[in-house]
């Protein structure tokens, strides 16, 4: 076994290696002078498990490539089997036709990887489950539960609160992990990184909210859903949200926001102003990934990673 990291998370891939107690393949991923990417794998992986990190966040176009080259040296190098993790799929959110003549990228992004020749994918927290189905090889769809689920155990009055209905499988999920109640919130959104607070579902009076999503993006659909539970009633807004995109403004609106605190995961790089934001508190996905890899190499069950 044997894995490898590009640029898209190095400090995750880090913390994977200390978990798995053994050091990254030595691989070289930089750029020609002209921009292209260069790719050289400098261990031998001949007949190995090969596992290379590369979260498709920003800059995802050149994450997305540098893990197709990447995995294309693999390849060609004769690797037994090449598990891409994926900790954050980037154009998830691009998953079906939402007007006409729009594309489905997750579906293009899935077909790229597998004809690079990937032979798994291990991903976490996927906006929705049904991306799976857009791979015809093995994935496994790790949760988050296992990492927020210890970190808001002790808080009283708690209810846990749906931003959007495409989330409630997720939030349903979490309520009954805490055996607590659970609330939505009805949004509706005109334009894309837009989102407009329509309605609470669910009585949040006196509740310390605890607001379930996969992803911040610009902070708009969080922040708008704080401000909505606060004014119906709440005692507190948290946030737990996997994954970190925070692009734009999304700082500035956390910081001003109503929010106690966002509570997010590793599987995208904080920015500087991320980690100075005193609202922001960031959780290690690392632990559990390199438990995931290891019971991948050896055949194991990963089923009992979600609970
Ligand atoms: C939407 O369905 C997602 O689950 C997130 O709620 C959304 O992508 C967050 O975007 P933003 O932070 O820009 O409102």
């Amino acid at each position: 076994m044997i894995v490898f990291s590009g640029n898209g998370n190095k400090e995750l891939a880090a913390r994977i290696s200390q978990h798995l107690d053994m050091p990254l393949g030595a691989a070289r991923v930089d750029r020609f002078s002209d921009g292209e990417i260069r790719v050289e794998i400098q261990d031998n992986v001949r007949g190995k498990d090969v596992f290379i990190i590369q979260p498709t966040c920003s800059p995802a176009n050149d994450n997305i490539l540098e893990a197709l080259v990447m995995v294309d040296a693999c390849r060609r190098a004769s690797a037994r089997r090449i598990t891409l993790v994926c900790p954050y799929f980037g154009y998830a959110r691009q998953e079906r036709k939402s007007a006409p003549r729009t594309p489905i990228t997750a579906k293009l992004i899935a077909d790229l990887f597998t004809v690079s020749g990937i032979d798994r994918l291990l991903v976490m927290e996927l906006h929705t489950s049904a991306i799976q189905g857009f791979f015809n090889i093995p994935v496994d769809h790790l949760f988050s539960k296992p990492i927020f689920g210890p970190y808001f155990q002790n808080h009283e009055d708690l209810l846990i609160v749906s931003p959007d209905a495409g989330g409630v499988e997720r939030a349903r999920a979490m309520a009954k992990y805490y055996e607590c109640g659970l609330a939505i919130v009805d949004k509706r959104r005109d334009r894309p990184n837009e989102s407009d607070v329509m309605n609470v579902i669910g009585d949040v009076t006196g509740k310390n909210c605890l607001i379930i999503d996969d992803i911040c993006d610009t902070g708009g659909s969080l922040c708008k859903t704080a401000e909505a539970l606060m004014e119906n009633g709440a005692k507190s807004v948290s946030a737990a949200i996997t994954h970190a995109v925070l692009s734009g403004p999304a700082i500035e609106r956390i910081t001003n926001s109503v929010l106690k605190e966002l509570v997010v995961t590793d599987t995208i790089p904080l920015s500087d102003a991320a980690k100075k934001c005193s609202k922001i508190t960031q959780l290690s996905v690392g632990d559990l990934l390199s438990k995931a890899i290891r019971r991948i190499h050896s055949s194991g069950s990963i089923s009992n990673l979600f609970v």
